[in-house]
């Protein structure tokens, strides 16, 4: 499957917390051009139920627990994102479903490329179709 599970370098200090970060090119393989975070989502909340037919992301979680389930036509998958050194890339052609496993969780998103609602499939059907020519 079109996805990568990283370790976002996370720096411990005894009292004063974490520092996590992680740097393009040298922990994942493409640039960022966008940004954004989703916040005050309610526990037992999906969303997501969509692909990209371009973009990718690195997807990662520093408050709560969110469940991604991933689906390439031919694997499906489960991942929990509950912890500031765990991240997640995802590239082209995955179908996505996120689920909210505790409210108010925080789910960041750096993207390569800027928003493009083209790039979008929201429709499960035409997903099948699209992946079944480019996987
Ligand atoms: P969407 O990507 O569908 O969110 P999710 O997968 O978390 O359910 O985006 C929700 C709405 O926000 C949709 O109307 C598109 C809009 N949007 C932007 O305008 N710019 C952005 O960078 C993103 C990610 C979404």
């Amino acid at each position: 499957m079109n996805i990568d599970i990283i370790d976002i370098k996370t720096i411990t200090t005894e009292k004063e917390g974490q520092l996590s970060f992680f740097e393009a090119d040298k922990d994942f393989d493409f640039d960022i051009k966008r940004i954004y975070y989703i916040t005050k989502v309610s526990e037992g909340v999906k969303r997501g139920a969509h692909a990209h037919k371009n973009l990718k992301q690195l997807i990662w979680c520093p408050i709560g627990s969110v469940k991604i389930y991933l689906d390439n036509i031919r694997e499906k998958r489960e991942i929990i994102l509950d912890n500031p050194a765990k991240g997640l890339v995802i590239k082209e052609s995955v179908w996505r479903d996120m689920l909210w496993l505790k409210s108010d969780s925080v789910l960041c998103v750096a993207a390569s490329d800027y928003y493009d609602a083209d790039d979008y499939i929201r429709d499960y059907d035409e997903f099948i179709k699209y992946a079944g020519g480019v996987i």
